[in-house]
């Protein structure tokens, strides 16, 4: 099976919709949460992580936001969970995203959209190694 790398945003944190957005992806058959943490980034992660972003206008004040407070960092593994995580979050505009997606029910502004997700095998090794360097 997969494994993915799942960041809760700071937003998600401070607006108390860790219990809400956890559940939604530990509910799903075949899932599991196999680490989790409460963990502020700092900006030399958010670097590597964001990486193709840079020079973009939204990257500096996207990692400031990434820096602001606590996020969840967590790996979900299971039956295509790489596609199902990022099926679950929507798009990554929340206004278009639907109602029943992560982002579409609780989200409006596009840098403060709660939730990350790799968003394929690639990504997802190469973020995992970023935030669980020891994790095997
Ligand atoms: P992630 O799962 O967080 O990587 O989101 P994504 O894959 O849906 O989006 P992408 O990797 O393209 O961008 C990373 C993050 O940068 C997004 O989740 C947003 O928080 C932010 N972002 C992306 N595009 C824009 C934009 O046009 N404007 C602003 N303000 N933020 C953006
Ligand atoms: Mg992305």
């Amino acid at each position: 099976s997969e494994r993915t790398l799942v960041l809760l945003k700071p937003d998600a944190v401070r607006r108390g919709l860790i219990g809400e957005i956890t559940g939604r992806i530990e509910s799903k058959s075949d899932w599991a949460v196999t680490a989790l943490e409460l963990r502020t980034l700092d900006r030399s992660t958010l670097e590597q992580h964001y990486a193709e972003h840079v020079g973009k206008p939204f990257y500096e004040p996207l990692v400031e936001f990434m820096a602001s407070g606590p996020s969840v960092v967590m790996v979900v593994e299971g039956e295509r969970v790489i596609e199902g995580v990022r099926a679950l979050a929507g798009p990554t505009d929340p206004i278009a995203a639907p109602p029943g997606s992560i982002r579409g029910d609780f989200g409006t502004i596009v840098r403060e959209n709660l939730i990350h997700a790799s968003d394929s095998e690639e990504s997802a090794a190469r973020e995992l190694k970023i935030f669980f360097p020891d994790f095997s």
